[in-house]
């Protein structure tokens, strides 16, 4: 069924109380339906970039409980304490079920493991201090509940995918939302520096979209796919349209560059409210 909800409340809230609660949600899912290598819309560009940010979520997760967890000690705020545990359970949770995605992806051909074990690599050789790690954790919450917002506010956007996928693409952006503030708090209280934040997303955009799109094509050159110039314009279709991820990174990381930027002076907490409707109750536990 076509999900419908309507846009999010954008209202500007200077204020971080409206905040949803972050809610460990634990759903099941089997991603029996995942049957055929090129799932999205028959293209194999758009369907080897959701393998590549599959793979990309156990190891880049585990990198930013890590980031967050090396400074949990110096919060005394038990709200922020509290939001870290959930933080690192959703995170933990998220990589649990990407791991079940990727065997999905590896029966039909896909090879998702070593594609996880390259992100690995990639996301170590960075070797970054524990300051920087925190920063580009902070820069990696903002891209995805970016791109998590971008998901839940343009339902076509998933709509192409096998039902399992598009169940559990939702609830992992529904709560990406729901976090995206965490890992900025505990930075924000433990080193606070600004300049380091803009970098480290400066950074983050050009080693995260690269690193993607090389992992992409080398799933694709594993398949033995040469991709057409059909394929080509239709993937540069989706990634550039109006609502598409690009354009909506190029503002909200505008924001971001901003003197009082917090994560919450947009009020996205209506739009989880009617994601959430959208997921099947057969995908969802307690
Ligand atoms: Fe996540
Ligand atoms: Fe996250």
């Amino acid at each position: 069924m076509e999900p419908t909800f309507s846009e999010a409340s954008l209202s500007p809230s200077s204020s971080a109380s409206a905040r949803p609660t972050i809610h460990v949600r634990r759903p099941k899912f089997d991603f029996d339906d995942i049957d055929r290598p090129f799932f999205y819309r028959d293209n194999p560009i758009l369907s080897a970039f959701f393998v590549s940010v599959s793979a990309a979520f156990p190891p880049g997760e585990a990198a930013f409980i890590r980031a967050v967890k090396r400074y949990e000690d110096e919060i005394q705020d038990p709200k922020l304490r509290q939001d870290i545990r959930e933080f690192t359970l959703q995170e933990g949770l998220h990589s649990f079920h990407h791991r079940q995605m990727n065997k999905a992806f590896e029966r039909v051909g896909y090879a998702a493991d070593s594609a996880s074990q390259r992100w690995d690599e990639i996301i170590e050789a960075e070797n970054a201090s524990d300051e920087d790690a925190l920063a580009r954790t902070v820069a990696m919450e903002h891209i995805t509940a970016v791109m998590a917002k971008v998901a839940l506010e343009n339902p076509a956007l998933l709509a192409p995918m096998p039902e399992s996928l598009r169940q559990a693409f939702a609830w992992h952006a529904i709560e990406e939302i729901e976090h995206k503030s965490v890992a900025f708090e505990v930075y924000m209280k433990v080193i606070g520096d600004r300049w380091r934040l803009r970098r480290a997303l400066l950074h983050q955009h050009r080693s995260f979209f690269s690193t993607a799109r090389t992992i992409q094509f080398e799933l694709l050159g594993k398949l033995d796919y040469q991709p057409t110039m059909k394929h080509r314009i239709e993937a540069l279709r989706q990634f550039l349209q109006p609502r598409g991820i690009f354009r909506a990174l190029a503002g909200e990381s505008l924001r971001f560059m901003g003197q009082d930027f917090h994560p919450w002076d947009v009020d996205e907490s209506a739009l989880i409210g009617d994601a959430e409707q959208m997921l099947d109750p057969a995908y969802r536990a307690a």
